[in-house]
């Protein structure tokens, strides 16, 4: 029997080719993410996990599962994952870096765009009718990204692809990141002074345990008034019940692609507020970038499979300790 693959979500047959034949697949085809007790189930016996951020790995999950040599994740990001208890149990976790940045740096510069020229605000106004008068010069006034100071937490591949396009608009743009960089045009600061001075705070950092709830509700009071907070990195970056008094109040405006919950609750009161722009998680959504990332963890999961090192490790040392 050829080893077994467990893909957590449903993707078209035709991008599994690669695998199908050499490999027995078992595809979980529902919406929604895959139910803890099935994937323990099907993780018996498997040597590969096909999966992507829907699906936690927790060290609960990992000890349960000794067949694996592989779990390979569709995202650069492996918040899903219990890294350390990976490492600790020999199992490499496959990611997809390099290829998403591009996309990702688009998508904030669009929720910057959204945000500061109130173009979905504008659109709901349109389309509901509200445009009864005319040309007004008072209409949807928004902030100019030229004359802003964009502020970047965390200067890694998205952060400085961020700055680039930040330089074709003119905007002054101060950074933090925990090892400073030298990067022609971008000022280096702390992460206090950053928040205070920024017009625009854009969150470029990965999730883990040391940046978790690092926009907490201080450094959201001490960000300037009319400023606006822009998270295409996770949610769980920012204090969202914080966010959202600060955005209730009207005081900070917000772009946001990720979310403390995702999907977040239906009673969420993001939904009800205008000064804030909402996508569903699309940061790398371009056909090409998803194509590209789909064959990473592929080529991620035939190399663990093959008990050759996976091309693109998020957790190397695993190889140091064998
Ligand atoms: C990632 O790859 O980590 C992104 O958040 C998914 O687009």
């Amino acid at each position: 029997m050829s080893p077994a693959v467990v893909v957590t979500l449903p993707l078209p047959k035709a991008a599994l080719a690669a695998l199908d034949g050499p490999l027995t697949l078992r595809v979980w085809d529902q919406p929604g993410p895959m139910p803890r007790e099935v994937l323990h189930e099907w993780l018996e016996g498997a040597e590969a996990v096909l999966c992507s951020l829907g699906t936690q790995f927790s060290a609960e999950t990992i000890k349960r599962a000794p067949s694996l040599k592989v779990v390979s994740s569709i995202s650069v990001g492996v918040d899903h994952i219990d890294l350390l208890a990976a490492t600790a149990a020999g199992l490499p976790i496959g990611h997809t870096p390099g290829v998403l940045v591009d996309s990702t740096a688009d998508m904030a510069l669009a929720l910057m765009l959204a945000s500061s020229r109130r173009i979905a605000e504008a659109d709901r106004f349109m389309r509901q009718g509200g445009w009864q008068t005319g040309w007004d010069a008072g209409f949807f006034l928004g902030t100019d990204i030229s004359r802003a100071t964009v502020g970047l937490v965390g200067m890694g591949p998205i952060g400085q692809a961020v700055a680039r396009r930040l330089a074709g608009f003119g905007a002054r743009v101060i950074a933090w990141n925990r090892t400073p960089r030298d990067i022609p045009g971008v000022e280096w600061v702390d992460l206090d002074t950053l928040f205070a001075a920024a017009d625009i705070v854009s969150l470029h950092t990965a999730l883990t345990s040391e940046t978790q709830g690092l926009v907490n509700a201080n450094r959201l009071a001490a960000m300037r008034d009319g400023a606006t907070l822009i998270n295409t990195a996770r949610g769980g970056l920012v204090d969202e019940t914080a966010l959202i008094a600060e955005l209730s109040s009207g005081r900070l405006n917000a772009g946001l692609d990720v979310f403390a919950q995702e999907p977040p609750p239906a009673d969420s009161p993001l939904f009800a507020l205008d000064n804030v722009v909402l996508v569903p998680h699309l940061g790398s959504a371009t056909a090409a970038t998803r194509g590209a990332m789909l064959q990473r963890a592929l080529q991620n999961v035939l190399a663990g499979v093959r008990g050759e090192r996976l091309p693109f490790c998020a957790n190397p040392e695993v190889y140091a300790q064998a």
